[in-house]
């Protein structure tokens, strides 16, 4: 599966159209990213921003953090919802301190296997902080994947999920995984959204099974009864 000529338009488009000021960008520091990616799990940016920029205040690293009591953090997490991330993300930030000297491991196998981090975030985080080759596979780049590639298995499903694994792993750019990275997120969340994608301003609109098949409305293929 191997195409460099797939990561070299995602980067190019991304460098040109894709999002470059968001708060939890154009910085190094894995305790910001770590964050950001935990809040953005199942919350959209727009909703994201002030909760994120808030709980920097308060909490501006990550011993800043662990050592807050947890009603503190609960509730600067107020109102974000799905609160098992907040209880992890307190959690993680206790065996950061403890056991990797305040310091986010760079490796993404060690990452992920920290309190509220899977393996796409333990990537992300690895990607964006360390400029690790690491592959995401999230729900925006799950669709990217299926519509582009027109994989037609339900992702949800354990056969379908390796198969995009190894597509995304596979994909990877030798160079500038920041950009790539960042590139797949946004052309999933602002061009190749779920309801009327915007194939016309898509860069991968030439290549995509299901844009020249007419079949962007059925994939990904829907959760079956
Ligand atoms: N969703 C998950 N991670 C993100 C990021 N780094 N930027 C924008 N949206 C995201």
């Amino acid at each position: 599966f191997a195409d460099p000529a797939f990561s070299a338009s995602v980067i190019a488009w991304q460098k040109r159209h894709g999002r470059h000021a968001l708060p939890w960008q154009n910085t190094r520091d894995a305790y910001r990213i770590w964050l950001s990616e935990i809040m953005l799990q199942q919350t959209q940016v727009t909703a994201v921003i002030p909760y994120y920029l808030r709980f920097l205040q308060r909490f501006p690293d990550v011993q800043a953090l662990e050592a807050a009591p947890s009603e503190d953090v609960m509730a600067h997490w107020s109102g974000l919802g799905y609160y098992t991330r907040a209880r992890n993300l307190h959690r993680c930030a206790r065996v950061v301190v403890e056991q990797h000297g305040g310091q986010f491991p760079a490796d993404p196998e060690v990452l992920a296997q920290l309190p509220g981090i899977g393996r796409s975030t333990a990537a992300a985080i690895a990607a964006f902080a360390y400029g690790a080759r690491a592959a995401i596979l999230d729900g925006n780049v799950k669709r990217v994947f299926a519509r582009v590639f027109g994989i037609d298995g339900y992702p949800g499903e354990k056969k379908v999920e390796n198969a995009l694994w190894l597509r995304a792993e596979a994909l990877l750019p030798e160079e500038d995984i920041e950009s790539y990275t960042q590139g797949l997120m946004d052309l999933g969340a602002t061009i190749c959204t779920r309801g009327r994608p915007a194939c016309e301003r898509c860069p991968l609109a030439s290549r995509c099974i299901a844009f020249q098949t007419g079949r962007t409305a059925e994939l990904p293929v829907r959760k079956p009864k």
